[in-house]
């Protein structure tokens, strides 16, 4: 099996005249945690969602292990096993936090948001729904409306939702966006536990560089649509290009 959960080759998406994207080439090794990085609008969003399948691309290719998912329908995509957080969180706000949590479970067992189900299928994915709760610290607040949680808890109800899906890859698009700087270490903790536990592969985009630097193997920095530069924190924090394209005013806090 091949090193690489995830290729893009080339990869490449134009929004009228505007290429968000540029003939990107990524390689995710399978366990590890990426992190892409680079200042607004450099198309990181957008290559998540090209990834994912939320988006096709203008020309190019996306490979998950060895096969070719370039063309492949979203709902195809989703029981791949690539799952995704949103830059803006993505949660029924009307539903609780272990009804959301529950339908990640239910898509994942086939029992895709049908009305009718079985009890014990019910019961099943009530207890899958707990356990990824209990994972992220959620537990207590299950049966609160999503809505009523505290940003910082919304993000991590997302990654609770990931979880319960049982993805391979971890797609999360700016998880510490909007967050109390108290709840970032908690994040941090989180994702290094997960990373941990799980053979798990995370691709993170991050705009907390303490963040990026104490979770991320490999580094990608991506600059009007392209790779600028790849390696490890400690290689990416050395590049002179990097420092003088993005890192920076993102080490001053320059984020906007
Ligand atoms: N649906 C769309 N239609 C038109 N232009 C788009 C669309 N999505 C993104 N863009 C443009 O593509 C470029 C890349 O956007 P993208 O959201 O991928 O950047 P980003 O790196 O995620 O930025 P940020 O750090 O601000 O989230 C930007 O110029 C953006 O305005
Ligand atoms: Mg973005």
């Amino acid at each position: 099996m091949s090193e690489w959960i995830i290729q893009t080759h080339a990869l490449t998406r134009d929004f009228g005249s505007l290429r968000a994207v540029d003939h990107v080439d990524l390689k995710v090794r399978s366990g590890s945690v990426h992190a892409i990085i680079g200042p607004n609008g450099a198309g990181k969003t957008t290559l998540f969602n090209l990834i994912s399948g939320y988006l096709k691309p203008t020309s190019g290719r996306v490979v998950f292990r060895d096969r070719d998912i370039t063309h492949l329908p979203l709902h195809k995509m989703a029981h791949l096993g690539i799952g995704r957080s949103f830059q803006i969180t993505n949660i029924f706000p009307t539903l609780t936090v272990l009804e959301n949590v529950r339908l990640a479970a239910q898509a994942r067992g086939g029992d895709n948001f049908r009305l009718w189900k079985p009890a014990t299928h019910l019961h099943q994915y009530t207890e899958q729904a707990y356990a990824a709760l209990q994972q992220v610290g959620l537990h207590e607040r299950a049966l609160q409306i999503a809505a009523t949680l505290p940003h910082g808890d919304k993000r991590r109800l997302e990654l609770a939702i990931l979880l319960a899906g049982d993805a391979e890859v971890l797609l999360l698009d700016e998880p510490t966006a909007g967050m109390a700087t108290e709840q970032v270490p908690i994040l941090l903790d989180l994702l290094r536990q997960i990373r941990r536990g799980t053979n798990k592969t995370i691709l993170i985009v991050e705009h907390n560089m303490s963040v990026v630097m104490s979770l991320a193997e490999t580094i990608t920095v991506m600059h009007q649509g392209r790779v600028l530069a790849e390696g490890s924190p400690a290689e990416i924090s050395a590049n002179q290009t990097v420092r003088e394209a993005y890192l920076g005013t993102a080490f001053t806090g320059g984020r906007q």
